[in-house]
């Protein structure tokens, strides 16, 4: 577990990059935290800083639940606020992107256990003011260790 400060959208942004060079196919990153929170925002510092050019805008796949991308690896940024029944979440084919080698950003994930249950990395934001979040990396499994340990070492 590792806890920061994140005092500016900056920080966010740089945290998220630092994560997104230590990804590798089949990550599932969860994104946790009240709206506002920083979520979309950390999603688009990690998306951007796995290759997708900078004029690429990545905004919040509330409505269309998953948006996908092309970095040095693929990339899917799902979010499940809406999101209410089973059935429609393995329309998403979340174990089939995976399989294929993508990184998934997943926004509201406790809500299903099946998607829960793939996460290496939890990363919960909190507001802590205006520009300031506090947040918590809670790692799972080896792979969750490993980049946490890889994130330890340049925060
Ligand atoms: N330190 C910070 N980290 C992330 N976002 C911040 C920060 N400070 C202010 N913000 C603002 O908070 C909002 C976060 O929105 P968003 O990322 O869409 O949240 P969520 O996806 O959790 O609902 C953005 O308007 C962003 O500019
Ligand atoms: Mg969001």
């Amino acid at each position: 577990m590792l806890e920061l400060v994140l005092n500016d959208e900056g920080e966010t942004l740089a945290l998220a990059a630092a994560l997104a060079d230590a990804l590798a196919p089949g990550d599932l990153i969860g994104l946790e935290g009240e709206l506002g929170a920083g979520k979309t925002t950390f999603a688009r510092g990690a998306i951007h800083a796995l290759g997708v050019p900078a004029d690429t805008a990545i905004t919040s796949p509330t409505f269309a639940l998953v948006h996908q991308y092309q970095g040095r690896l693929p990339i899917a940024h799902a979010d499940f606020y809406r999101l209410t029944k089973d059935a429609e979440l393995e329309e998403l084919g979340i174990d089939e992107l995976l399989e294929e080698g993508a990184v998934l950003f997943v926004e509201w994930g406790r809500k299903f256990p099946s998607v829960a249950s793939r996460a290496s990395l939890w990363v919960e934001l909190e507001i802590a003011s205006d520009q300031a979040r506090r947040v918590r990396l809670d790692p799972r499994g080896e792979r969750g260790d490993e980049l946490i340990a890889g994130l330890s070492s340049l925060v």
